[in-house]
């Protein structure tokens, strides 16, 4: 099914509060979001503004999911991709992670690195992250508030623009204590 992504206007308000309030989002910090809420981050201009972008996920006549882009201004900006339960699992999450990637390197070209958050056991957006490039570089553990008192831990994943470009995965250099160890040395000498 072709998916096309279109903008949302603040005129489209309502549809964003029916939007948000008829779903359940259980791996967000609010499982159940309050229209109130909504109508305050609205006027934040969280949804729209000079830092802030908002697309509607849009498959044939269905608005299947919502895209958030934030932190448009900085060199590393972040995102919230939100499919709605019943189109879960069917491949909307990954090809939309495909497209944001795009849009963000091509419409900002000082963005060096986009990067995502999630809970550690939220296992479809971290395979959404591999399967678009994207590596882990960070844990935080005992980050997330979870539903009554629940901690979890958090996971951050990053794609850089120079991996996008060649259609590479480089990691992080996770063991490099050796840098802080050769600082001893040369102290000591
Ligand atoms: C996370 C989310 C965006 C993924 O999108 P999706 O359309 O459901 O995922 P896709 O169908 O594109 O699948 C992407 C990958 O995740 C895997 N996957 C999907 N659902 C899964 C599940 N419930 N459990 C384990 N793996 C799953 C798929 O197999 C696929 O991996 P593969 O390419 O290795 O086979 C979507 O499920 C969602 O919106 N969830 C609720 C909101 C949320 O958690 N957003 C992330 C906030 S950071």
């Amino acid at each position: 099914m072709e998916i096309t992504y279109r903008r949302f206007v603040p005129s489209e308000g309502d549809a964003l509060i029916n939007f948000l309030t008829s779903d359940t989002w259980p791996f967000h910090s609010s499982v159940v979001i309050d229209r109130d809420r909504i109508r305050q981050w609205m006027s934040d201009g969280v949804y729209d503004s000079e830092e802030n972008r908002t697309f509607w996920i849009v498959a044939g006549d269905n608005v299947v999911g919502l895209i958030r882009l934030m932190d448009l201004g900085d060199e590393t900006p972040l995102f919230d991709l939100r499919i709605r339960s019943q189109w879960r699992g069917k491949g909307f999450g990954g090809q939309t992670l495909i497209w944001i990637t795009r849009y963000l390197f091509d419409e900002f070209p000082r963005i060096r690195r986009i990067e995502g958050t999630t809970r550690q056991d939220n296992v479809a957006m971290r395979r959404t992250f591999q399967r678009c490039g994207y590596a882990k570089e960070a844990h935080y553990r005992d980050a997330w508030a979870g539903a009554e008192g629940a901690v979890h831990d958090a996971v951050g994943y990053a794609i850089l623009r120079r991996d996008w470009e060649a259609g590479t995965v480089t990691t992080p250099e996770w063991h490099d204590e050796h840098i802080v160890a050769s600082h001893d040395q040369l102290a000591s000498d």
